[in-house]
């Protein structure tokens, strides 16, 4: 397994695959690998002949007073885990290397980021829009995988894809729990063992949500409610939003349809945690 910092780099490795004929899977990734990462570099090498991974933390995906400084980092674990896993490449750029002095061109989206992260988060769907496409560029990919825990950046990328008609079959990949149902990821870290303890109200009230749509509830607002209720039952839990969205637009629905997204993000503590369901 290659570990390469250079566009150029890139791009001559993956025409050298494509001139063979081989097919290239792609795992965009911030670093900090966890077993949900795992998943999508698994779903990536069973269906590809050559697997690139990319770990970088965008700064243009994060608000001035966001953990960007302070995000978990640990390059030599996550080579071990990609190598590990199969993967043939590892894309780690420093940031000048992706936003050279006078850079200046975006990808910005009107819909689909109007709400729900993209309220209390107004700068990250363009940072995260802005990367991926230009890694999409470098890497020229033939599919793309994504984690539904972040279900509205990966509709978010499925729409760009499809109005800026990039050739990349974008792929969706299952949430990755802890065993006691906490969603993984690289942010849980932040936690302090009282707050770890805390984060469970995130699965439970999700499951809560799930298990009423199950027994027939059509309510979203008794739904959405019923969450609430039960994430203030936390102390160290702060609700930022508890939405119940169609699950191709993401505006709010009020009664159960499918594709519907339930999706929430809490505070806890400090930490702003995300998880989610999709009835479908
Ligand atoms: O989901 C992430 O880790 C990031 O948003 C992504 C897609 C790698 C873009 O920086």
């Amino acid at each position: 397994m290659k570990i390469e910092s250079t566009v150029n780099a890139v791009r001559n490795q993956v025409k050298e695959w494509r001139k063979s004929g081989l097919t290239v899977g792609f795992v965009p990734t911030m670093g900090y690998l966890h077993e949900g990462h795992a998943s999508l570099i698994q779903a990536a090498r069973e269906n590809n002949d050559k697997v690139v991974v990319s770990i970088f933390v965008n700064p243009m995906q994060f608000g001035p007073t966001e953990d960007l400084a302070s995000y978990p980092r640990d390059l030599e674990k996550d080579s071990a885990l990609c190598a590990s896993l199969g993967a043939d490449l590892i894309f780690h750029p420093e940031p000048e290397e992706m936003y050279h002095e006078g850079f200046s061109s975006y990808v910005d989206m009107d819909v689909l980021t109007q709400e729900l992260c993209g309220l209390s988060r107004p700068v990250h769907f363009r940072g995260v829009c802005t990367v991926v496409c230009k890694l999409f560029h470098i890497v020229a990919p033939d599919r793309a995988y994504f984690g539904q825990k972040d279900a509205q950046q990966l509709a978010v990328i499925r729409h760009m894809a499809d109005d800026l008609n990039m050739d990349i079959e974008i792929v969706g990949c299952p949430i990755v729990r802890e065993e006691d149902g906490l969603a993984k990821s690289s942010r849980n870290t932040y936690l302090s063992e009282d707050e770890r303890r805390a984060a469970l109200i995130l699965s439970k009230s999700i499951f809560l949500g799930k298990e009423l749509v199950e027994k027939g509830e059509t309510s979203t607002e008794k739904i959405v409610d019923a969450m609430k209720e039960r994430i203030a039952s936390e102390p160290l839990a702060r609700i930022d939003y508890v939405k119940a969205v169609d699950g191709r637009t993401m505006q709010q629905i009020q009664t159960v349809q499918k594709p519907m997204l339930v999706a929430i993000a809490v505070y806890i503590g400090s930490t702003r945690l995300i998880d989610n369901f999709i009835w479908e």
